[in-house]
C-alpha cells in the first residue's frame, strides 16, 4: 500500500494546498496531510485550528485523512507506516530549502521517498502568506482559499 504525507504549516490551507491534495490522492492508496511545527514560522492559526480547517475542505476525497505533528517529520511518517512525502513546488525559490529538507529526511529515514509535484501554473503565485494578507484588508479570499474556510479565516485576521 502506498501511503503518503503531504505536511506543511498550513496557516492557512490554500487553494494551491488542495491541488496538491487532489492530485496526490490519485497516486497514492492514502495521502495523510499532515499539519506541522516549522520552527522558523510563527503561524497566525493554532494548530488546532489549521488541522481543523485541513479537516474540512479534504471532505471529498475518501483517501485523505488529516492529522497533527509536533517532532520530526519522518518520525510521523513511520508512526503511519508512510513511504512518501509529498511536497509543491511553486517556483525555483522553493527548490533549494526543498531540497536540503528532502535531503536531511533522506538522512534520517532512507526508506522514505520524497516525491515533489509542480504547483499548477493556476496557483503558483498562491502562499498562505498572500491568503493571509488579502484577508487582512478583507478581500475576496474566495479566491485563494477553500470556500468551506473563507469566513473563518476572514472573521479572524480581517481588521
Ligand atoms: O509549509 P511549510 O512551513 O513550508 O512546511 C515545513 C514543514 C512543517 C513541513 C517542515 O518544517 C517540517 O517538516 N517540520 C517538522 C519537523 C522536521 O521534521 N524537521 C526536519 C526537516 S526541516
Amino acid at each position: 500500500m502506498k501511503i503518503a504525507v503531504y505536511p506543511g504549516s498550513f496557516d492557512p490551507i490554500t487553494l494551491g494546498h488542495l491541488n496538491i491534495i487532489k492530485r496526490a490522492s490519485r497516486l497514492f492508496d492514502k495521502v495523510i496531510v499532515c499539519v506541522a511545527v516549522n520552527s522558523s514560522k510563527r503561524p497566525r492559526f493554532s494548530m488546532e485550528e489549521r488541522t481543523d480547517f485541513v479537516r474540512r475542505v479534504i471532505g471529498k476525497y475518501g483517501n485523505v485523512e488529516a492529522a497533527s505533528f509536533d517532532g520530526l517529520l519522518v518520525d510521523f511518517a513511520k508512526s503511519q507506516g508512510a513511504n512518501f512525502i509529498v511536497k509543491g513546488l511553486r517556483a525555483v525559490s522553493d527548490f533549494e530549502m526543498e531540497f536540503q529538507i528532502a535531503l536531511l529526511n533522506k538522512k534520517l529515514a532512507p526508506e522514505i521517498e520524497t516525491v515533489f509535484l509542480t504547483a499548477d501554473e493556476k496557483y503558483t503565485y498562491l502562499s498562505s502568506t498572500i491568503a493571509r494578507e488579502m484577508a487582512m484588508y478583507n478581500a475576496d479570499i474566495s479566491k485563494v482559499v477553500p470556500r468551506e474556510i473563507a469566513r473563518d479565516v476572514l472573521d479572524k485576521l480581517s481588521k
